[in-house]
């Protein structure tokens, strides 16, 4: 009998272009993955449209719904047990969890940033910003980075990271833009060697074990 399909919870605060390559390869066949639900904490995220047309419950959780952070997350708790997400992926989404979320899922939520951690990362860098800060330092190799998510921002054991080189001519604009083609790959790639059982966290060092 097949395995039932891992189910992922996808947390989205933007365009979703992440979201949709997930999708995409859970469509073709080359992720082993459902997607069960997509919450986002922006009401009008173009994420929810994307999901919605996929026939996928697409719901926003935004914070100003709720009395109090506690009860906005909750509220994301609530839904990704309400859907039996097992893995919950954040893909462009720009709130810190709240402890007893991360404390929840355990080592079942994964984070996607672009740029090679430890470079360029941590609270308040995303988008543009982290690739801004890639050519003003004059980097030569960026990147992008999937991890396991901790209660610190960025900080979790890296799973998979892939290096994008720096052009010379290179803008903000069209680094960000090569290194999304990446991750529109690399996250993929990460939740399939998680549904494979293949991730084997050591400390620090996530070990991938043989097919
Ligand atoms: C991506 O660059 C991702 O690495 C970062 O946020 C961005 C989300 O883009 N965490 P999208 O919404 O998936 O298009």
């Amino acid at each position: 009998m097949r395995k039932k399909a891992l189910r992922l919870g996808v947390l989205v605060s933007g365009r979703g272009s992440n979201l949709q390559a997930i999708m995409d390869h859970v469509q073709r066949g080359e992720l082993d993955a459902q997607v069960a639900v997509v919450l986002s904490d922006v009401r009008d995220a173009y994420a929810l449209e994307r999901a919605r047309r996929a026939g996928i419950p697409a719901i926003a959780v935004p914070r100003e719904d709720y009395p109090t952070k506690a009860a906005f997350n909750r509220a994301l708790l609530d839904h990704l047990r309400g859907h039996n997400a097992d893995l919950v992926i954040l893909a462009g989404y720009l709130r810190i969890l709240s402890d007893e979320l991360v404390d929840a899922f355990q080592g079942r939520i994964m984070n996607i940033h672009p740029s090679l951690i430890p470079a360029f990362c941590g609270k308040g860098m995303h988008g543009l910003r982290v690739h801004q800060a890639a050519l003003d330092y004059g980097v030569k190799i960026s990147g992008v980075t999937v991890h396991f998510v901790e209660k610190d921002v960025d900080t979790g054991p890296i799973i998979l990271q892939r290096a994008v080189p720096v052009e010379d001519d290179d803008t903000a604009e069209t680094l960000a833009e090569r290194v999304l083609f990446q991750e529109h790959q690399v996250y993929s790639e990460a939740i399939q060697l998680f549904a494979e059982g293949r991730l084997k966290v050591e400390g620090r060092r996530v070990r991938i074990l043989p097919a």
